[in-house]
C-alpha cells in the first residue's frame, strides 16, 4: 500500500525530527540502564506499568480470543514499541503467535536476551519491515505519544494489519484539567510510596511555576504533533478515510478526574472483504477496564 498524504498532517518537519530524535535517544539510553522494567518503558511509576499489564491480561481474557480466532487458530500479534518484550511474553504464554518491534537497539537486544525463542526486530513504526496484510492483531502502547507524525505511524499499522485484523493503540490521556490531574497523580504516587516526598515538593513547585506562567501541559504534546484529546476527531477522520469498522474510543478518564487507566482507540480493518463496511460509529467505552467489559 502506498503511503497516503493527509491534508491535516501539518507537523513542522524540523520539530518532528527533534521530537522523534529526542525520544529515540531517551529510549536508547534507558535500554542500556540497569533499571526496573517500568522505568525502561519511561513510565513514572511501577503502578502505571502494572495497570497496563492488567489491561493486556484483561483484553486477552475478555475479548481478544473471540475477536481474533475467527481469523486464525493462533492469531499473529505484532507489538509495536515492544520495549523489553514484556507483553510479547504474556501473549506468547497465552497461545498467540508473536512478533515485537522497537526502534531502540538496546531494548531489542534486551528483549532477545530475555526471550531467546521469540522474534524481535529493530524497526521504526514509520517503516514497518512487513508485507501488507500480515497481522491479526496489533498492539501499540505508549508509542504514538512519542512520534510527531501520528498519521504516518497509523498508516503503517493499518498497512500491515490483515483484513478483519484488530489494532489497539494507546494515545495520551485527555488532560481535561491538566494541572489538577498531574497534582493528584503526584499525590497518589507519594501515598503509594512510589515517589519520595522531596521529589513531590520539587514536582509540585514545577507545576505551580508552570501554572503561574499559564503553560498548558497538553499544548506541549499537541504542538509536537503527538495526539491528545484535541486530535481524537482527527484520528477518527483519518480512520474513516481507511477501510475500517468498529472504531472504539477508550476514554475512561472522561468519567472521573482521578480515574486514569487506559486511553486510546481500536479499530478493525476491512479490505477486500465480502462483508460490507459497517458505518464507523465512534463510541465511548465507559470504564471498560473496571467493568470488565470491552465494548465494541
Ligand atoms: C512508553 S514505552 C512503552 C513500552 C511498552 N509498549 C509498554 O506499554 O510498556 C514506548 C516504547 O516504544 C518504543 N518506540 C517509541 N517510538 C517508536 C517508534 N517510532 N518506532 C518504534 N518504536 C518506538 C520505545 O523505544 C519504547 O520501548
Amino acid at each position: 500500500m502506498e503511503h497516503q498524504k493527509h491534508g491535516h498532517s501539518h507537523v513542522d518537519q524540523a520539530c518532528q525530527n527533534e521530537f522523534d530524535k529526542d525520544w529515540k535517544l531517551r529510549f536508547e539510553e534507558l535500554g542500556k540502564k540497569d533499571v526496573p522494567i517500568y522505568q525502561k518503558a519511561s513510565y513514572e511509576t511501577k503502578h502505571s506499568f502494572e495497570l497496563r499489564e492488567k489491561f493486556i491480561r484483561h483484553l486477552i481474557r475478555e475479548s481478544l480470543r473471540k475477536k481474533t480466532t475467527a481469523a486464525a487458530a493462533r492469531p499473529l500479534v505484532l507489538d509495536v514499541g515492544c520495549n523489553e518484550g514484556y507483553y510479547i511474553q504474556i501473549l506468547a504464554e497465552n497461545g498467540f503467535e508473536v512478533c515485537g518491534i522497537d526502534y531502540a537497539e538496546s531494548l531489542v537486544r534486551a528483549a532477545r536476551k530475555k526471550n531467546p525463542d521469540l522474534p524481535f526486530y529493530q524497526a521504526d513504526v514509520y517503516a514497518l519491515p512487513f508485507k501488507e496484510n500480515t497481522f491479526d492483531l496489533i498492539f501499540s502502547f505508549g508509542v504514538i505519544q512519542c512520534v510527531a507524525d501520528w498519521q504516518k505511524a497509523l498508516t503503517e499499522i493499518y498497512r500491515v494489519l490483515k483484513p478483519r485484523g484488530v489494532a489497539i493503540v494507546e494515545t495520551n490521556r485527555s488532560f481535561r484539567h491538566p494541572y489538577l490531574e498531574k497534582l493528584s497523580r503526584n499525590m497518589r504516587n507519594w501515598i503509594r510510596g512510589e515517589i519520595p516526598f522531596k521529589e513531590i515538593v520539587k514536582k509540585t513547585m514545577r507545576l505551580l511555576q508552570g501554572r503561574a506562567k499559564n503553560e498548558p501541559l497538553a499544548a506541549f504534546l499537541s504542538s509536537a504533533g503527538a495526539p491528545t484529546k484535541h486530535s481524537i476527531p482527527a484520528i477518527i477522520r483519518f480512520l474513516e478515510g481507511q477501510e475500517v469498522s468498529d472504531i472504539v474510543i477508550h476514554d475512561p478518564a472522561k468519567y472521573g478526574l482521578f480515574h486514569h487507566l487506559f486511553w486510546g482507540f481500536s479499530f478493525v480493518k476491512i479490505k477486500n472483504e465480502d462483508v460490507p463496511a459497517s458505518p464507523s460509529n465512534p463510541t465511548n467505552c465507559l470504564l471498560c477496564f473496571r467493568s470488565g467489559q470491552w465494548k465494541s
